[in-house]
């Protein structure tokens, strides 16, 4: 029997723009590395964990929302749509969607990790015989082209999940939202998930769960220098610490280190003092005016707002024009 085979379209210089982006973020001060850099095999399936954790509540409240207005957003979306998802991680946020959708085309998803969306890829293929599935490795904050499906499609829609907007600054959010609004031109809609302001002690659990797994994902990235860039970091000597940051409204990430140390990274050496901080992520909390405003600026009209019960969490319907 023939079977639906996904295809890859791998755009990521893996290596080379690790080791660019480690050797210039530790070099800088305050040190800091970009967020998307956690995502190796180890990072992906921790951060699945974390999505499992009772104290890590937006997968739970993004995925109740899905599947109460499954058939909201399918209608908004239309029949015969091409898919486009942004930071698609296992591919199971759009499986509620996928089973509303009228008839849709083509899917292509994402990420800046290829081992991970290429075997999540080919089982959705395999599920959905009719779809035509192109998993893309790409940094997306970055300008990269998708494939036009073969058969043709009536309306493009684009999804960007879990909050991972969050972690861009807000004039990298603008600036993602209008190249997505560019894409979408012509009555496109995005499909905008967006973590919400609200008690700092709730955001705090959410970043420090109590089995430790965050710290682990957070401590990971150093596991992964020291393997793919020859790093010498003694994972002992460094912190886990996440907080809320009100006056930015941003929880942040950092690796703390415990004590001055010299750590060597692809041949070069970098001296960390006693409590230096190495800034591993922000996750910027939004209120949905401020989300529809950054919405509205970058060319998008917000149609529907959905929320989980407890107001934890938001997903917005944005139409290009
Ligand atoms: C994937 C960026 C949405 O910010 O909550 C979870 C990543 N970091 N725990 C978030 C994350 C620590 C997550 N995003």
């Amino acid at each position: 029997m023939l079977q639906n085979a996904a295809r890859l379209v791998d755009l990521a210089p893996e290596v080379v723009s690790f080791r660019d982006a480690v050797l210039y973020g530790l070099a800088r001060t305050p040190k800091s590395i970009p967020p998307m850099y956690f995502y190796d095999a180890k990072g992906s399936a921790l951060f699945e964990a974390i999505c499992r954790l009772p104290e890590y509540y937006p997968t739970r409240a993004e995925t109740a929302i899905l599947q109460r207005h499954a058939s909201d957003i399918a209608g908004r979306i239309g029949p015969a749509a091409h898919l486009i998802e942004y930071g698609s991680g296992g591919l199971q946020k759009v499986r509620p969607l996928l089973v509303a959708l009228e008839a849709p085309v083509a899917y292509a998803p994402v990420d800046i990790s290829a081992e991970h969306l290429e075997a999540a890829a080919q089982r959705l293929a395999t599920e959905y015989p009719a779809l035509e599935v192109t998993a893309i490795v790409a940094d997306y904050s970055r300008p990269f082209s998708v494939p036009t499906p073969q058969r043709p499609a009536r309306t493009r829609a684009a999804l960007f999940l879990g909050s991972t907007i969050g972690n861009f600054a807000p004039d990298e959010a603008l600036s993602f939202l209008r190249q997505a609004a560019r894409r979408l031109a012509g009555g496109g809609c995005l499909l905008l998930g967006a973590d919400l302001r609200k008690d700092p002690a709730r955001l705090h659990a959410a970043y420090n769960d109590a089995a430790g797994v965050t710290a682990e994902f957070n401590l990971n990235l150093l596991t992964r220098i020291n393997r793919e860039l020859g790093g010498s970091f003694d994972l002992a000597a460094f912190a886990h610490y996440a907080f809320y940051n009100p006056g930015l409204s941003r929880i942040e990430m950092h690796l703390i280190s415990r004590r001055a140390q010299r750590v060597s990274v692809a041949g070069r050496s970098f001296c960390f003092s006693e409590g230096e901080s190495l800034h591993t992520e922000n996750s910027y909390k939004f209120t949905v005016e401020g989300m529809q405003d950054v919405a509205r600026r970058a060319g998008f009209e917000p149609e529907d707002v959905w929320f989980d019960e407890e107001r934890l969490f938001s997903l917005h319907l944005l139409r290009a024009a």
